[in-house]
C-alpha cells in the first residue's frame, strides 16, 4: 500500500467494481471501457495484482490495470504487460494521481518479474514514465495505429532487446 499525502494506492477488490465501472465511465465519457474492465477482471490475462485504485477518504478516484499480452514473432512468443485501461476522476486531474498509478503499477509489475510494459496512448504523457514508440525494438500493434502512440516500456534492463513482432492482447480489447 502506498500513501501519498492526500491519497492513498492500492489493489482493487470486488468491492471497488461499481465505484471503478463510473469512474471509468465518467473519465472516457462512454462505457466501453468499463465494460471492457469488467470483462477482463475474468480474462486469463487479469492480473489482480495490477488492477490499482486510488482512493481519497475510501472514494475510488483513479484505476489502472495492466494485462497479460504477447509478443508474437513466427513461432517465437514472449509474455509481457500491456496498460490499459486507466482513468482518474475528472474533477481530480492533473494532481499526479495518473502518474503516481504509473509508477506504483510499473514498481508492483516489476516486482512480479515482468519484464515490459506496452501502451497505446497520448505521445506526450507517457514518455514521461520512459515509455518510447515500439518501433525502436520493432514490435507491432495488432492494429493500424500511428507508430508514436503505441509505446513500450523495459522494467529490466534489456528486457525488449531482440525482441520484435506483433503484440497480441487479450481478445476481450477486440470487443471494444
Ligand atoms: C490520462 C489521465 C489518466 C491522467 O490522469 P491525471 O491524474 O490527470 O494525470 P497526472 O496528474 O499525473 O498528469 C497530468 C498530466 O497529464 C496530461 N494529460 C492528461 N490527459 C492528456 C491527454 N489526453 N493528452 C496528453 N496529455 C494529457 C496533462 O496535460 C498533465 O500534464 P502536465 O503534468 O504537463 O500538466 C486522465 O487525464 C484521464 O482519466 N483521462 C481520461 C481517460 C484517458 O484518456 N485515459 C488514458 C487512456 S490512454
Amino acid at each position: 500500500m502506498i500513501n501519498n499525502k492526500e491519497f492513498e494506492i492500492r489493489q482493487e477488490i470486488a468491492n471497488d467494481y461499481p465505484a471503478v465501472y463510473a469512474l471509468n465511465s465518467a473519465a472516457f465519457g462512454r462505457k466501453d471501457e468499463a465494460r471492457l474492465t469488467d470483462r477482463l477482471r475474468s480474462s486469463d490475462a487479469f492480473i489482480p495484482e495490477l488492477s490499482l485504485v486510488a482512493t481519497i477518504d475510501n472514494k475510488v478516484v483513479g484505476y489502472i490495470l495492466f494485462t497479460k499480452i504477447n509478443i508474437v514473432e513466427g513461432n517465437i512468443t514472449v509474455s509481457g504487460l500491456a496498460l490499459a485501461p486507466m482513468a482518474v476522476s475528472p474533477d481530480m486531474q492533473k494532481q499526479g494521481i495518473g502518474s503516481q498509478l504509473i509508477y506504483s503499477g510499473l514498481d508492483k509489475a516489476k516486482m512480479l518479474g515482468y519484464k515490459s510494459v506496452v501502451v497505446l496512448g497520448h505521445e506526450s504523457y507517457y514518455p514521461r514514465f520512459g515509455f518510447v514508440p515500439t518501433t525502436k525494438w520493432g514490435i507491432k500493434a495488432p492494429f493500424n495505429v500511428p507508430t508514436n502512440v503505441f509505446m513500450g516500456l523495459e522494467l529490466v534492463e534489456d528486457g525488449l532487446k531482440g525482441i520484435t513482432g506483433t503484440v497480441i492482447f487479450a481478445k476481450e480489447f477486440g470487443d471494444i
